[in-house]
Order: C-alpha cells, then sequence, then structure tokens
C-alpha cells in the first residue's frame, strides 16, 4: 500500500495520527508499521470499540434486577453426592476418554502481570518438593489418567491437550514443551494454538502507538478462544480426531482435576453442551464472579457487577443464594463450540480502564501513572447464555480449586498458598490411605501415581511421614530438568 493509499485509509477510519511519525521512520519500520495497519479490519477495530463502551454503560447499571440462582435440575454437587453417582459419572468419563473423545483445552494466553512472573504461567514452579512446573503437573495428569481409562475399560484412548497461548507465551511455551520431552506424553497429542489481539485505545477510541512504528495491543482475553479455533484450524482437528468433549481451564489453578472424568460423565449423562464448575463463595465479598440466571440467561456476573444486597442475600438454610463461584473452569461440547464460533463476532466485550504506555505528539513514550486508555477483552463465560442445555457441577474447593494470580508478597491466591493447598491436599489423601504425616510435614503425592487420591494405599498404609521435603513417586518418574523457578 502506497504512502497516499494509506493515509486515505486511515483518515475515513479516524487513525490518522498512527502515520503521524512517518516522516522520521526508516524503511524497515514503515514496512512493519504499515504491515501492522494492514492486518486490522479498522471498521471492525472501530466498532468494536463502540460496543465495548456501550456494553459498559450497560454493566455500570447493575445486573442484579432478575437475578437468579441455577436452578436445582441444572445444579449437582460432587460433595454431596453419594459414592455411586461419583462412580456412575466417572465411568462414563472413562469410557469417552479411553475412545478418544475427550480434549483438554488450556488457556495459557495470559500475560501473568499480578504474578510478575517473565514467562508463560504454565512454566511457574511454586516450589513442590519435586519442583514440578504448572505444565508438567497438569501433563502427568493426563498420563496418568490415559492410564486408568485403559484399566477401567481396557482401550488405551489418548487425551488431546489444545494449548492456548497469545502472541508472546506460544514460542516459549513450545519450547519449554520440546526441551522437556513433552513431559512423556505423544507431540502429535498435543496442538499448540495462538489466540488473537486487540489494538489499545486512548479513551477516545484512537489507537495508541506503542513505538512509534508500531502500534499498542493486547491479547482478545480468555473469550479470545473462540476466535481462535476457528482461524487456527482447531475445529477441524477436532473432528479429524473424533474429539467430542472439551475441558477448557484457566493454566493457574495448581489442583486442576485435568480432562476430569466425573465432570465428563455428568455433561454427558445430562446431555449438556456447556458447563461450570463451581466452588462455594468462601464470603459474599470474595472476588470471583458468580454463576447464575439473569433474565432467563445463564451468566457469570463478576463481583463487581453484583448489588451488596444481591452478594449478601441468604437461603433460609443460611447458604449465600448466590454462591456459584465460578473458578474458570468449563465443559463444552464439541458441536457447541461449532456453532458458538460461527457467531463469535457478536459476543459481550469487556472493557478496563488502563496504563497503557503510549508515544506522545511529540514522540517521547510516556508511562503513564493513572489510567490513559482502555484494553477490550472478550470472556470465555460469555456463551453460556447460548448453551442450549447448561449445567453446573460443584465441586470442593479444597480438593479443586486454588489459582496462582499474585505474586507472594499479596499472600493470597500466590505461589505460597498454591503450594501448601496442594500439600494440605495430599496430606489428607495420604490420612484416608491410612498413612500418618503431621500438618507441618511436606509430602507430595506424584500425578503419575495418584490423579485424585487413589493407588497410594500399598505405599502409605500404616506409614508414618516424617521426611520433609518428600516426593512419594511413581515408578515411571521422570526427571525434572530445570524448571524455571518460579521463585529467583
Ligand atoms: C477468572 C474468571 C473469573 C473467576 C476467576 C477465578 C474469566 C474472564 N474470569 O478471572 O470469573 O472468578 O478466574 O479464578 O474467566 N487468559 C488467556 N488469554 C487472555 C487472558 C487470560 O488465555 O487474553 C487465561 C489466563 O492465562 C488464565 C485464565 O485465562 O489461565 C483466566 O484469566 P485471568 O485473567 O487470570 O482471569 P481472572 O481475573 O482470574
Amino acid at each position: 500500500m502506497s504512502f497516499d493509499t494509506l493515509k486515505k485509509h486511515l483518515t475515513v477510519h479516524g487513525q490518522e495520527h498512527l502515520i503521524k511519525f512517518w516522516p522520521e521512520l526508516s524503511e524497515n519500520e514503515r514496512e512493519q508499521l504499515s504491515e501492522e495497519i494492514n492486518k486490522l479490519d479498522l471498521a471492525e477495530v472501530n466498532q468494536i470499540f463502540r460496543r465495548s463502551v456501550e456494553a459498559s454503560k450497560v454493566i455500570q447499571q447493575k445486573a442484579d434486577d432478575d437475578l437468579k440462582p441455577i436452578p436445582d435440575s441444572h445444579y449437582e454437587s460432587v460433595p454431596a453426592m453419594t459414592r455411586e453417582k461419583v462412580d456412575e459419572y466417572e465411568k462414563i468419563g472413562f469410557e469417552e476418554i479411553s475412545d478418544g473423545k475427550v480434549g483438554v483445552l488450556v488457556l495459557a494466553g495470559g500475560q501473568a502481570t499480578r504474578l510478575g512472573f517473565g514467562h508463560p504461567k504454565g512454566m511457574y514452579n511454586v516450589g513442590l518438593p519435586s519442583q514440578k512446573t504448572l505444565f508438567q503437573i497438569q501433563a502427568e495428569r493426563i498420563l496418568r489418567l490415559q492410564q486408568m481409562a485403559a484399566e477401567k475399560t481396557g482401550k488405551h484412548g489418548k487425551i488431546t491437550w489444545y494449548i492456548m497461548a497469545s502472541e508472546h507465551t506460544k514460542v516459549p511455551t513450545a519450547e519449554f514443551f520440546k526441551k522437556h520431552d513433552h513431559f512423556g506424553l505423544n507431540e502429535e497429542d498435543i496442538v499448540y494454538f495462538e489466540q488473537g489481539r486487540l489494538p489499545c485505545f486512548d479513551f477516545d477510541g484512537k489507537i495508541f502507538l506503542d513505538e512509534k512504528y508500531h502500534l499498542s495491543s493486547a491479547p482478545d482475553g480468555n473469550g479470545g478462544l473462540y476466535r481462535a479455533l476457528k482461524t487456527q484450524g482447531v475445529l477441524e482437528d477436532f473432528t479429524k480426531r473424533g474429539v467430542e468433549h472439551l475441558h477448557a481451564h484457566s493454566v493457574d489453578n495448581i489442583l486442576i482435576k485435568v480432562a476430569d472424568p466425573v465432570l465428563i460423565g455428568y455433561c454427558k449423562s445430562k446431555n449438556a453442551d456447556c458447563a461450570a464448575k463451581v466452588v462455594q463463595k468462601s464470603s459474599p465479598s470474595e472476588a470471583v464472579g458468580v454463576v447464575c440466571r439473569v433474565n432467563g440467561h445463564y451468566k457469570v456476573v463478576e463481583y463487581s457487577e453484583l448489588t451488596e444486597e444481591a452478594s449478601e442475600r441468604r437461603n433460609p438454610d443460611g447458604r449465600l443464594t448466590f454462591s456459584a463461584g465460578n473458578i474458570c473452569n468449563h465443559y463444552f461440547s464439541a458441536a457447541f463450540l461449532r456453532k458458538i464460533c460461527g457467531y463469535e463476532s457478536k459476543l459481550k466485550l469487556h472493557l478496563a480502564n488502563k496504563k497503557i504506555p503510549y508515544v506522545d505528539d511529540s514522540g517521547v513514550r510516556q508511562k503513564p501513572t493513572e489510567p490513559n486508555g482502555i484494553k477490550i477483552e472478550k470472556f470465555i463465560f460469555d456463551v453460556f447464555e447460548y448453551a442450549e442445555n447448561f449445567v453446573c457441577l460443584e465441586v470442593a474447593r479444597d480438593v479443586e480449586f486454588s489459582a496462582i494470580k499474585n505474586a507472594d508478597a499479596v499472600k493470597k491466591d500466590c505461589p505460597s498458598t498454591a503450594k501448601e493447598d496442594l500439600l494440605r491436599l495430599h496430606r489428607k489423601y495420604i490420612r484416608e490411605a491410612g498413612g500418618s504425616i503431621g500438618d507441618d510435614v511436606e509430602v507430595e503425592i506424584s500425578p503419575l501415581l495418584s490423579y485424585g487420591g487413589e493407588n497410594i494405599k500399598d505405599l502409605v498404609e500404616n506409614r508414618v511421614f516424617t521426611n520433609s521435603p518428600f516426593h512419594l513417586k511413581s515408578s515411571i518418574e521422570l526427571p525434572v530438568q530445570n524448571g524455571v523457578n518460579g521463585k529467583h
């Protein structure tokens, strides 16, 4: 595109400031800038800005006028279930795994800004006795599940691991896996794909320049999943491999039950196309989204959108009315994802005021100390309302949820709390299997040995654990090689 055409194109869409520094740029820089601009559909980009501003006004009106909890017919709770029911769902899940119909979608495109870690979050090592990273823990849970499914059904099936990364996390993630021999998984069972980005705007909808030759942009949120599934050929991959069930989850939950057969079995037996695992909110003010119904539609209402009255409302039995805490842990049928990806461009847009570095009018790069513009994101759960049969599965927080969001200084949802939550759960497994262990003893059970507390009786019964830190290994343990230590 010639300079004149570029200028005209930008002017039509009110973004001509982007070439303000053109005369100063080298040939290479000009090429980079015009390439970045040409990649954007400016009409769509401007519309995205307008739509997100409109949507934020609606949110500010607070969403609790017709707010209802999830009806009992669409809600089950694992802690309240009989052992027989859990086994029944699990059996169905194992069948689906053995038939190769289960895939995992891990959301690993976030920038880990709050954690302050310069690598993809999955590479984080919280300092467990084994020094395993989040990715290794998840890989080993997949390996163990495949083995359990084969033992239960007599059929060997593979779980396909779809890893959604972003521009900055894709290459280091793939390199990390390669360096660690894919943690024992087959390389062909791991599929990396990349989510998109959206430009960052000032409050008037002008795209920021990050450098004189480079536009400011950010990943398009975990709801960028749907566009990426479509544009990166992942939907076709589901078809090619016969994957019918997808377990989608955040990368940072150290207790994640990857490809949980109970979830898969529950959803299949209910013929659900979309589901959310939830935990009971710990208090009315806990900063998690709540899964509920708004005007008859299933939604996640973020805590900032819930009025104080609604967040504190209680049922006659004393339980919070809106207690279904969202933990970014979802089920989708492949058929539902195919449908959704057809109209993902209509999904809601969320706007956040941020401090965005930018090149000012005089050409100096500024790092603002106050929010100066907006970033726009799509959220993975905004598709719930399009489900034909949405269900919720409540799970125990101490067994399934401990997220790493912040640096240790925050003392909450951070590496040290995640490590402690995992070790506490493993102490519980040891005691349930007949072992004896004090609360201050650090024993980690390898996921290759046990997915959820099973298979350890022979190793722990009547044994007193005093050695700490200690890693209860499987006989097929891989050496842990130079994980990126999150503690350095
Ligand atoms: C998320 C949920 C929130 C829930 C909370 C529980 C969303 C939008 N919000 O909030 O309702 O109560 O978890 O911990 O799901 N990610 C990407 N690409 C992006 C942005 C994020 O892949 O562009 C990934 C992150 O790497 C992470 C996951 O999505 O694995 C969750 O994102 P994060 O920004 O951490 O969401 P929360 O604010 O924790």
